[in-house]
């Protein structure tokens, strides 16, 4: 979907002229299921996402058209409320801002984009982001990029329902071309790594699939790791936050935690120290050790935290057979959508073909593949 598809339509929807903004989705290098328990992330904006074409109506409607989706939806200002559909992500936003008490009237948006929905690139976050950056231009709202991911990931918490955490949205807002953010997610902190792969790229396989449930389980894992964060700081009262705790605190308490809760803590304190090694490694630019720890993220996402599932599996374990391919991993929330892979550059095409032609033999589905590198994080577009 062109962004001249999104303005074509809006034109024929609405009948006037609109401002145009980008809202990027987002790859994560590593770091992952940690935003919400107090870890480090490094994801970074792609150049694939939402066009939103914005322009205020002089109403006090709200008119929404998803161009993907061919459907409309309108509501007065009076009355923003949950309600089943794409629509929540919208109207999310607009609570957020009114909670604020931020003064904004009635506008038309029509969006829509190449972000693949459920393949974990992150629409959802791309959509709020994006709409609240375009509320913050039109109607003058003098919010910072930061705090727009925060007002972002609340109305994901209280409309959608999900209690994701700061990534998503942080990643898409504050993205810059060819540089990873290292974001701190406890006081939101964070700097830019240049990402130099050296004879690397990096290629996200979508394996299509998008396994039912995956919101539920997520506010399930989080719920989980509070509940094993609570019992281990009964145990080691000098602890803040799951940054204060080793896996092997967690190992010398496994009689206290149960089989589950114990296998959750464990992921989440180990893979708080592999993002903070990688951060290292890529400093250092040391690729090749960074792609191990992909490898045991993928491990640990797969066995302790349970996110994976077999076509992801199959994917990670087809990749290990290929030695152009030194990582590769479930990337996101998990239960479907891509791997993000570390391939070498001479050879990607070849072994990514071999890899998703054996996909297609064995769950008869066709894996989509794009090479991603990071881009600038949400923009206003020129116009032709
Ligand atoms: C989803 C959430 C993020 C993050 C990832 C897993 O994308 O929106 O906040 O928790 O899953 O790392």
């Amino acid at each position: 979907m062109s962004s001249e598809t999104i303005i074509a339509t809006f034109a024929e929807k609405f009948g006037t002229t609109p401002r145009l903004f980008f809202s990027p989705g987002r790859i994560n290098l590593i770091g992952e299921h940690i935003d919400y328990n107090d870890g480090f992330v490094m994801p970074a904006a792609i150049d694939k996402g939402i066009w939103l074409a914005v322009a205020p109506n002089a109403t006090d409607t709200v008119n929404f058209y998803s161009v993907d989706l061919k459907e409309a939806y309108s509501t007065p200002l009076s009355i923003i409320a949950p309600v089943p559909g794409w629509q929540n992500y919208l109207l999310g936003v607009i609570d957020q801002v009114q909670k604020r008490e931020l003064t904004i009237h009635g506008f038309d948006v029509a969006f829509g984009g190449n972000l693949p929905i459920g393949a974990g690139m992150s629409s959802s976050a791309a959509i709020e982001g994006g709409l609240l950056f375009a509320l913050n231009e039109i109607f003058d709202l003098h919010l910072l990029r930061p705090t727009m991911a925060t007002m972002a990931q609340k109305a994901e918490h209280t409309f959608p329902g999900v209690k994701v955490g700061i990534m998503d949205m942080f990643a898409s807002l504050m993205g810059k071309r060819d540089q990873v953010i290292l974001l701190d997610c406890v006081t939101l902190d964070y700097k830019y790594l240049p990402l130099q792969l050296n004879d690397y790229s990096l290629v996200l396989i979508n394996t299509k699939v998008h396994h039912s449930l995956a919101s539920g389980e997520y506010n399930v894992r989080r719920q989980q790791c509070q509940e094993g964060f609570a019992i281990l700081q009964q145990k080691l009262p000098n602890v803040k936050s799951f940054r204060d705790i080793k896996p092997e605190d967690v190992e010398k308490h496994k009689d206290a935690l149960t089989g589950v809760i114990y296998n959750r803590c464990l992921f989440v304190t180990q893979e708080i120290e592999r993002t903070q090694k990688a951060a290292t490694l890529l400093e250092s630019n040391q690729v090749e050790e960074f792609g191990k720890l992909m490898f045991q993220t993928h491990e640990g996402l797969s066995k302790l935290y349970e996110v994976s599932c077999p076509e992801l599996d199959f994917l990670v374990n087809k990749a290990k057979e290929h030695p152009s391919i030194i990582g590769s991993r479930v990337m996101g929330g998990g239960f479907g959508g891509c791997t993000l892979n570390l391939i070498h550059k001479n050879d990607w095409a070849r072994v990514v073909s071999s890899i998703t032609d054996e996909y297609k033999k064995e769950f008869n589905i066709d894996a989509e593949v794009y090479e991603v590198a990071p881009s600038d994080g949400t923009y206003e577009a020129a116009q032709a």
